[in-house]
């Protein structure tokens, strides 16, 4: 699909009134995007594994205005609260996305949005976030438009969500993700996501990410600036020809369910987008002290017990240990008894890989 591809017909059907709700997971990368050029288009593909407990719940209760607004109309509740905070980003985000959907001054919105996950635990909320949030609109989109298509929706719900946070587009299915072109993928695109679409083994069903928060509350560098630190960073274009050769290369892994390769992998990309921050202009340590003594231990079991057990890392200090669901009962007690310790406050979050974004109903 092309972009106009995006920009909707005239309406159909004229709504008055309603209101939305979405549940859409967080996600995490293997294959990690860093960099990125205008309007949210990534400097390399990425491929995710979406998660399943780790989510935003979204309502939007839209009311039709009188007449088109000059400002978009909209309240913002956090867990309960107005939250004033989030305004800009939702009014930057709506700049985005007015010219794809040209309702956004004809409503109000009441945005109520919650985080199943603790809040200021590290955890990015802007990825499940902006995908409710776009899973909301496209709601209203398609009572305007009941002739949508379902494929079509979740496109373009990916579509938008990429616009108000890159890795968010990765956040309206599961359970393995891939957003950006690849010429390995013929279906694959920078404009959303998609499903990958190859063969997986049977070792990656269930899939668990127990993810220990080392360091808790706001991210001392947002991604925002660390995508443009790719910009002028002397080791940029090898690394973005870096990820597209590990996302040809996870292909063959995956398919057979080479966990040996499947760890290299994974932890090279984690490491490979900490060494960018340390090496770019100006640089950024983003690993914590215990950040390092979490890998050495799951370094050290693994070499001990040969469990195929692994890391990854956002942009931040919290580390997501990821492994087959069969090992789940003595890696849990490995985390319990030698990982917990490095935790901020002995906080953990267990997950796994997860089927995507759900529709809940509203209670009346
Ligand atoms: O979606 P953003 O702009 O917050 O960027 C996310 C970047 C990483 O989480 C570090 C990597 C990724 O691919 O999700």
């Amino acid at each position: 699909m092309i972009i106009k591809d995006f920009l909707p017909d005239p309406y159909l059907v004229k709504k008055k009134e309603g209101k939305s709700l979405w549940k859409a997971p967080s996600n995490i990368a293997l294959i990690k995007y860093w960099g990125k050029k205008q309007n949210q288009i990534p400097a390399n593909p990425s491929l995710s594994l979406t998660l399943n407990s780790s989510a935003t719940t979204t309502m939007v209760d839209y009311r039709r205005l009188g007449k088109n607004g000059t400002d978009f109309a909209f309240d913002l509740f956090f867990e309960g609260r107005p939250m004033e905070s989030f305004r800009p980003k939702i009014e930057t985000f709506f700049k985005r996305i007015e010219a794809y959907l040209p309702f956004l001054r004809q409503y109000h919105f009441k945005i109520e949005t919650s985080n199943s996950f603790p809040h200021s635990s590290g955890i990015a909320s802007s990825a499940s976030g902006m995908a409710a949030l776009s899973l909301c609109l496209m709601d209203l989109e398609r009572e305007l438009n009941p002739e949508m298509e379902p494929t079509f929706f979740k496109k373009k719900a990916s579509f938008l969500a990429r616009l108000g946070s890159g890795s968010a587009c990765r956040s309206i299915e599961g359970d393995l993700i891939l957003w950006g072109e690849s010429p390995d993928f013929p279906e694959s695109t920078d404009l959303h996501a998609i499903k990958y679409p190859f063969k997986v083994h049977g070792v990656f069903k269930n899939y668990q990410d127990t993810i220990l928060l080392v360091q808790k509350g706001k991210k001392e560098v947002s991604s925002t600036v660390g995508h443009d630190l790719m910009h002028h960073h002397p080791f940029a274009d090898r690394r973005f020809v870096q990820a597209h050769n590990n996302l040809s290369k996870l292909r063959p892994i995956l398919a057979d369910g080479d966990l040996a390769g499947f760890i290299q992998i994974v932890e090279s990309e984690a490491l490979t987008l900490h060494a960018m921050m340390m090496t770019g202009s100006p640089y950024f340590m983003l690993m914590k002290p215990n950040t390092l003594e979490i890998i050495n231990k799951i370094w050290e079991f693994r070499r001990a017990t040969k469990t195929p057990i692994c890391f990854t890392l956002d942009a931040g200090a919290n580390v997501h240990v990821l492994y087959p669901e069969d090992g789940k009962e003595s890696v849990m007690q490995f985390i319990k008894d030698e990982l917990v310790a490095y935790c901020e406050n002995g906080q953990y979050i267990c997950d796994q890989i997860g089927f995507g974004a759900r529709k809940l109903m509203v209670e009346k």
